[in-house]
């Protein structure tokens, strides 16, 4: 996967967005509690990431419960923490170059299901070092999980990240496999163990509010081109919420650049039982020695 070592001018610009966001995370953290809303939160981090790096790699997620991944609040949405299983998870880039870290905030009294995604994450990072296949590494994570009595989310994985490419390879699988691929020197990859009460698989629900360029290609209505331009000019590859649009009839847009194939949207995903979701992250280099974990 890899061209090998990073350079120092890359390695320097990882390094920048990882402390940034250990950062706007630490913050965003002491803000989740009832009665403050999803999107002042989110909008909160979004913020300072805009304010201390170059920008958000994706839009603030904010799950709750049985939600796992690509919730991030709509424009006017009012929605309060109340008592939850809240998982932050945050994007942060300079010059492109990506660092991804969640933490779960516990509102709802399961902290041993917080404490299950930590420690798997910490148990894969031990792990982590060049030629260690990926596999031994969702190992890891499937065996701490499990010993909790819990569940890792088995169709959810780890990823690499690269400049402009918030999801590429290698894949970081959830559970032990005999599939996976050697991990190498410069490789960059996000961990991210999820924890479940329930049988561990997530669907797609029916809420969508993050998308991104998928195909460029001319459009004929004009607040879909003024929509596409304003993606391509301040985000590129990178996904974005809808309510970042300038567009006031964005939504209509969207649907439209949707169905021409020219934005993907990313659905919410949600534990299929119901059941509760925690989730921890670290995004991390391969070294000679081991690793670096850019977000500690
Ligand atoms: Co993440």
């Amino acid at each position: 996967m890899s061209d090998g070592p990073l350079d120092e001018e890359t390695l320097a610009k990882y390094r920048e967005a990882g402390s940034v966001l250990r950062q706007v995370l630490d913050e965003a953290v002491e803000k989740v509690e009832p009665g403050v809303t999803h999107l002042e939160v989110a909008e909160f981090a979004e913020a300072r990431i805009e304010e201390l790096a170059d920008g958000c790699a994706f839009p603030v997620n904010i799950s709750i419960d049985e939600e796992a991944s690509h919730a991030t609040p709509g424009r006017d949405d009012e929605t309060e923490f109340d008592d939850g299983m809240v998982c932050l998870d945050c994007g942060v880039h300079v010059d492109g170059y990506i660092a991804d870290a969640a933490v779960t905030v516990d509102l709802s009294g399961n902290p041993e299901l917080v404490e299950a995604a930590e420690e798997a994450l910490d148990a894969a990072l031990d792990a982590v070092a060049p030629g260690v296949e990926t596999g031994v590494v969702g190992g890891e994570i499937e065996d701490v999980i499990r010993g909790y009595g819990y569940t890792p989310v088995l169709n959810l994985s780890g990823h690499g990240v690269a400049q402009w490419d918030a999801h590429t390879g290698p894949t970081i699988p959830n559970r032990g496999t005999d599939r996976g691929v050697e991990l190498e020197v410069g490789d960059v990859v996000a961990i991210e163990p999820f924890a479940t009460t329930g049988r561990g698989k997530v669907t797609e629900g029916s809420k969508e509010e993050i998308y991104s360029l998928e195909r460029d290609r001319s459009v004929r209505n004009r607040s879909a081109r003024k929509v596409l331009e304003q993606v391509k000019e301040e985000y590129r590859t990178l996904p974005f919420a809808a309510r970042w649009l300038d567009e006031p009839r964005a939504e209509m847009a969207i649907t439209r650049l949707e169905q021409q194939g020219v934005l993907h949207g990313y659905p919410v995903l949600k534990e299929d039982d119901g059941e509760l979701v925690s989730q921890a992250e670290h995004t991390v280099v391969v070294t000679e020695d081991g690793y670096e974990n850019l977000t500690a």
